[in-house]
């Protein structure tokens, strides 16, 4: 009944341009601004939100007090986030006037996670928990043994997707979650379709079109179609819907159910702007739904 999610924090720093910097150019902002991010962050965040007990496992630099506290207003528990020599990870969004943007990522403390901190932070669970990770810290693999030695439900959102992090964590998931372009690279590195890879229940989100959930015990697909909203900003969408899927899960909720609830909170995401602090709550969800 805890989610421990091994992710990502991450300063996003946006800066409005006129245009793109080119080389040797010093160009001023017309605008900057600082949010929360990191895909780890959405989805303790959106776990959070769904009204899971979130306890996030990840690190910041000394500079980074200010995103652990804006997770703990957010109903995170903080007290498995490491503060390391390295700097807080940061995006820096650049943002031209023709609206299109160039970023750049650092990763910084999301690559220094201690290695006994996974232990600790997860000596007191056990198989009713769930541990949730995505590609964007260390410590992946260790997290996914010591919560598969438990008998923790394992479920992995392989983005940014890099085949040799899903292979060396497959044999130890019991959920997999990935978008549609995800699946295809996952296929070709894998020459096995995504349906008969060894992971109990596989989760493709299709953008617009919803997401198919496949049962590999059974062999049985089922289509949970989109809701239909008029998208704003698709950003974090895909987090929302981790976050509240396995937030679902987590509940005791059968498949079926926490996929409605994932695709219902991803579709109210899509309509607003910005990411970790737009998430909707289980209160706005269930409005949505009617
Ligand atoms: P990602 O953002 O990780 O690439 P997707 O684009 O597949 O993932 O989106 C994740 C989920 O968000 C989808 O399964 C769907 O439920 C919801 N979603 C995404 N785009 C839309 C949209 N245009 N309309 C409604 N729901 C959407
Ligand atoms: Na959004």
């Amino acid at each position: 009944m805890t989610i421990y999610n091994l992710g990502s924090i991450n300063a996003d720093l946006f800066y409005r341009l006129p245009h793109f910097p080119g080389p040797g150019e010093t160009l001023a902002a017309t605008d900057h601004w600082r949010g929360l991010g990191g895909k780890g962050t959405n989805m303790s965040v959106a776990a959070a939100r769904a009204a899971a007990h979130v306890v996030h496992i990840g690190a910041v630099g000394s500079d980074g007090k200010w995103a652990v506290e804006r997770l703990t207003e957010y109903g995170v528990d903080t007290t498995r986030i490491a503060t390391v020599p390295d700097p807080t990870g940061h995006a820096i969004v650049m943002l031209d006037a023709a609206g299109e943007n160039s970023i750049v990522l650092a990763p910084g403390a999301n690559h220094a996670i201690p290695a006994d901190l996974l232990s600790q932070a997860m000596a007191a669970a056990t198989e009713s928990d769930t541990f949730l990770f995505q590609n964007e810290t260390n410590a992946q693999r260790d997290g996914a043994r010591i919560a598969s030695a438990k008998g923790m439900r394992v479920a992995y959102a392989a983005a940014p997707f890099d085949s040799d992090a899903v292979s060396a964590v497959l044999p130890l998931l019991d959920l997999l979650i990935l978008n549609e372009v995800e699946a295809a690279q996952l296929a070709k590195a894998t020459g096995q379709n995504v349906e008969t890879l060894p992971v109990r229940d596989i989760v493709v989100t299709l953008g617009a079109k919803g997401a198919r959930w496949i049962n590999t015990d059974t062999g049985q697909a089922l289509d949970v179609p989109a809701l239909p909203v008029t998208p704003v900003d698709t950003t974090g969408a895909g987090d929302t819907f981790t976050g509240y899927l396995v937030a679902g899960l987590d509940r005791g909720m059968p498949m079926e159910q926490a996929l409605s609830l994932a695709t219902t909170a991803a579709a109210l995401m899509v309509t607003r702007q910005g990411t970790a602090d737009v998430i909707p709550d289980l209160k706005e969800v269930h409005e949505m739904r009617g």
